[in-house]
């Protein structure tokens, strides 16, 4: 509903689109930028320009050439796989947001990580949402006792930096940033204006006490913290926290990163005694693959510098008198309805009259034109219940031609499809020029080269056909 906006408020206040930060002198029932409805809310102006004012003046300026090189040790965090995410450790003075949906695991984390930060300084934890008996709770269950954790529930945001001020521990930990208030700025806990002014806040908290900070932020609808853009400028590194709630993995992300790589992914497991980190992380999500099972194949993907191995499950069932379905997980929806287009096209499948469903088992998302050949594969091993040939994984770019495109840093995928005991991979002919190198480099992980110039050909290659069973299963079928 439009706001009353009549007399004063009307020259002062802004209006802020909650989910992308725009501001807009009048109300709007729909953003311009990101297109959400109804999702402008009155706001005074932000102070933030006004108090972020540092004084200096041009004597401040440094020679970059002669600052001495700060010798800013990482803090080990205890978990390897967050270590290796924020590439090499904690660096003093960081703000570190991760970010998830609600229940996915933030508040253990934290805990963790505080538990094993607590054993070589002061850890200050503050929660604006969970009680001191809450989280005594969850550490219980975590088998931690808390020396050196110093828990605080304060939603007020200058309340909690005066503490961290007086306790001036080695790390802080903010749970969860939407729960956090500051008195000066409008707007309620969790809206747009006060997660970005309580963000700035502690931003400056952190670089001039050189303290590192980690805050949780809960994700929107839309997967971001707090609207796109918003507060991902402002800190120094953004790690998402992720995993389906029927599966038990969960999956760390770097998306920024101010002191290394992005893109680098953790893994763990939740159970019963929190967050563990998984021994053999390219075959978590391989737990249950059978070989030879029809519509079920293997790609080694890479996430960031790290490849995993995915199963790919793809299932066509026969369906004459509905328009037919398409169902997507963990795989992008669009890209899946271009393959089952290559398919039909150039590959020569009667996909029309079959519902599809493609599944990455294990909850991943995986979003890699690497897949490409993976899901095809699947899906025509469904549909002419055929098998994969032996021990083999898939890789490689389907183009609307049917042509198959080569993908980035094949021999390390490869080298881990090995390791696992795979022995032969599909995947796209090598260009000619680069071939005889490649072929070198591959060869000491033992792996028999399927090389296919098209979809098409990659199928005849990679499925064996089952004897007595008729070219395509929707026939026979009903
Ligand atoms: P939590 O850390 O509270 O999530 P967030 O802070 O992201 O909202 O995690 C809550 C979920 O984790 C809850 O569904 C229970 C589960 N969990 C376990 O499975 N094992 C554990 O040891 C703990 C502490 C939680
Ligand atoms: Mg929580």
């Amino acid at each position: 509903m439009k706001p009353n906006n009549q007399g004063k408020s009307r020259l002062k206040s802004v209006f802020v689109c909650q989910q992308c930060s725009r501001e807009s002198p009048k109300w709007l029932g729909r953003c311009p930028d990101c297109q959400s409805w109804n999702s402008f809310v009155e706001t005074s102006p932000t102070p933030s320009r006004v108090t972020t004012r540092l004084h200096t003046d041009v004597a401040d300026l440094q020679d970059l050439s002669r600052v001495a090189k700060a010798d800013s040790p990482r803090f080990d965090l205890g978990f390897a796989e967050v270590n290796r995410v924020l590439g090499g450790g904690l660096v003093p003075g960081s703000l570190v947001l991760v970010g998830g949906e609600p229940g996915i695991g933030k508040s253990t984390l934290m805990l963790q990580l505080s538990a094993m930060m607590a054993q070589r300084s002061t850890v200050a934890y503050i929660s604006g949402e969970e009680s001191v008996n809450q989280v005594k709770l969850r550490s219980e269950r975590l088998g931690i006792g808390g020396e050196g954790i110093y828990f605080l529930t304060e939603p007020d945001l200058e309340a909690a930096v005066a503490c961290l001020e007086g306790l001036s521990p080695g790390l802080a930990v903010i749970d969860s940033i939407q729960s956090m208030y500051l008195d000066e700025v409008a707007g309620t806990p969790g809206s747009i204006s006060q997660v970005r002014e309580c963000t700035w806040r502690l931003e400056r908290w952190a670089k001039q006490r050189n303290v590192p900070l980690l805050i949780t932020g809960h994700v929107t609808k839309e997967g971001a913290i707090a609207g796109p853009g918003t507060l991902e400028h402002i800190v120094d590194v953004v790690l998402y926290f992720e995993g389906e709630p029927f599966s038990s993995y969960r999956l760390l992300r770097g998306v920024k990163n101010r002191f290394g790589s992005t893109n680098e992914v953790g893994i763990f497991e939740m159970g019963d005694g929190g967050l563990m980190e998984v021994a053999n992380p390219s075959r978590v999500f391989l737990n249950a693959y059978k070989e030879g099972t029809v519509g079920s194949v293997v790609v080694p993907t890479l996430e960031g510098t790290r490849p995993l191995l995915v199963e790919i499950q793809a299932l066509t069932t026969p369906n004459n008198f509905a328009p037919p379905r398409r169902i997507a997980n963990g795989v992008d929806f669009n890209r899946l309805l271009m393959i089952i287009a290559v398919l039909t096209k150039r590959a020569g499948l009667k996909l029309f009259n079959q519902d599809i469903i493609v599944n990455v088992t294990g909850g991943l998302r995986a979003n890699e034109p690497a897949l490409d050949l993976g899901i095809a594969a699947a899906i025509a091993s469904s549909l002419q219940e055929s098998t994969p040939v032996s021990g083999l994984v898939a890789l490689g770019e389907v183009g609307l031609n049917g042509e198959l495109r080569g993908i980035s840093q094949i021999e390390r995928r490869i080298a881990e499809a090995a390791r696992l005991g795979f022995t032969c991979c599909l995947m796209p002919a090598l260009a000619s020029v680069t071939a005889g190198d490649l072929r070198q480099s591959l060869q000491p992980a033992g792996i028999r080269l399927l090389e296919a110039g098209s979809v098409a050909e990659a199928l005849r290659l990679g499925l064996t056909r089952r004897t007595n069973t008729k070219d395509t299963a929707h026939e026979n079928a009903v």
